[in-house]
């Protein structure tokens, strides 16, 4: 964007603007995120009744073979059986925390542990009911601080009830092993979520760098910088935009060229026009002619003592040109009087700055030289005309152009005195350093004079008055 030319908009924005970048991370991040728990909590809940579901077939299926296994020795009475069942049952797997098998009368028949024998069974407390599965009832408790699931079957032989088998299973190894899924759960979530967000960063680089490119563009054709083409880097909508853009460019650029060249031929016409327009009036008096060009070549030398830039002595030349355009308006019988004027013929004379402006103010092109015409007259101590403007209130290009107009005007013959030498002009115009003149400009303007070759008077002939050019 072109911070030298804000919009109207623009000038009410305060403090850094968030980029789209930003504003689609803002924007995607929660979505994903959300996604993302809501993906990791789903997965948890699957495996966590994957693997509760796989201990409640795995503790029915066991306790229900116990059950089937136990029925004809409670009968016989066969007590080494049971206890063979019981202890080989615990020691099928490692989370078996007890077997125990009772009558009806809920007596331990055969327990993994001898000391339960004969003793009556007890359950453990606090017990909360998970269901029923074909005939075992399951039910969540604890014993001995640990988490258990205890599985009661019914044991039946010949369709009659003979006891219960009770198993009961640490749900340590469950939760071992949901810890371990949730945990891998969590870091799959964490590294999706890294690549979710380094992926919106590439989608909203994705997005933004053309737009940016486009952005540098428009700043380019605006600014007036040479532009480079935009380089065209996918196929689809963006792709197109840049394409479009960079045709519409080299069509503006093009134009743009064409309407620069036709300025600047119309403004050589003008110029030209203006030289020859200076020409004529330098040659309506045979005393100034060639005037304005050596005022120009003097101003100009003086502009490159001074370092002034190539287009500021352009400017100098151009100014010089025109600086007395405006006596194209002054009468004859004033302009070419061979007398000293009278007052109000210094009056009329005295016009041609703001005759000049008014000239210049015809080409819009040739604006920016009318305060260097308009100034050429005024002095250094405000002493001078049309405004009476003094020190850094005049134009420095004016100052220049007066002291070139008034030392050519001295070292040129008129009809009422005669031509100075170049020494006799450097007198002079010292005479009027710090009053008409700038001193530093004047003491410039002298050193230039007294590295150059003397410029003598083109014609010394007519004997009059010395003074300053009106
Ligand atoms: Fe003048």
């Amino acid at each position: 964007m072109n911070q030298e030319n804000p919009s109207p908009g623009e000038g009410r924005r305060r403090g850094p603007v968030p980029g789209i970048r930003l504003k689609l991370t803002v924007f995607l991040l929660p979505l994903v995120f959300l996604l993302v728990i809501l993906i990791a909590a789903a997965v948890t809940k699957i495996t966590d009744d994957a693997i509760r579901n796989d201990l409640m077939q795995r503790g029915v299926a066991i306790s229900r073979v116990v059950a089937l296994s136990s029925g004809y020795s409670i009968l016989s009475g066969d007590r080494l059986a049971m206890d063979r069942l019981a202890a080989e049952t615990k020691n099928s797997t490692g989370d078996i925390e007890y077997v125990s098998i009772r009558d009806t009368e809920n007596v331990v028949l055969a327990h993994n542990l001898i000391e339960e024998h004969g003793k009556a069974y007890v359950a453990p407390e606090p017990r909360k009911a998970l269901g029923t599965f074909l005939e075992t009832q399951a039910y969540e408790t604890m014993r001995g601080g640990k988490e258990l699931i205890e599985f009661s079957t019914p044991i039946f032989f010949s369709g009659k009830r003979v006891g219960t088998v009770s198993l009961a299973i640490s749900r340590d190894s469950v939760l071992a092993a949901q810890k371990s899924i949730r945990k891998s759960i969590a870091i799959a979530a964490a590294v999706f979520l890294g690549i979710a967000l380094l992926g919106t960063f590439v989608i909203a680089s994705f997005i933004t760098t053309p737009v940016k490119q486009l952005s540098s563009g428009v700043n380019e054709l605006s600014t007036g910088v040479q532009f480079t083409p935009i380089p065209i880097r996918s196929r689809d909508e963006l792709g197109e935009l840049t394409r479009n853009f960079n045709r519409m460019a080299e069509t503006i650029l093009s134009q743009k060229n064409r309407l620069t060249r036709y300025a600047k031929d119309l403004e050589e016409s003008y110029i030209a026009t203006v030289r020859v327009l200076a020409a004529s009036i330098d040659a309506r008096d045979p005393y100034t002619l060639g005037h304005s060009t050596r005022v120009a070549f003097l101003a100009c030398e003086l502009g490159r003592k001074l370092g002034f830039s190539t287009e500021e002595i352009e400017h100098l030349e151009k100014a010089s040109l025109f600086h007395d355009v405006g006596k194209i308006r002054t009468p004859d019988d004033i302009l070419l009087k061979g007398q000293r004027l009278n007052l109000q013929e210094v009056e009329v004379m005295r016009r041609h700055p703001d005759e000049g402006a008014d000239i210049l103010r015809m080409a819009p092109s040739l604006h920016r030289y009318i305060p260097v015409v308009r100034y050429h007259h005024e002095w250094y101590n405000g002493n001078g005309y049309p405004e009476g403007k003094k020190n850094a209130e005049i134009p420095i290009h004016a100052q220049i152009i007066s002291i070139a107009d008034a030392f050519d005007a001295m070292i040129t013959s008129r009809p009422y005195r005669r031509a100075l030498t170049t020494k006799g002009a450097i007198e002079e115009i010292m005479r009027f350093r710090g009053t008409q003149f700038s001193p530093e400009l004047t003491d410039a303007f002298v050193r230039m004079l007294q590295e150059m070759p003397p410029m003598e008077a083109v014609s010394a002939d007519t004997a009059g008055r010395r003074g300053m050019a009106l």
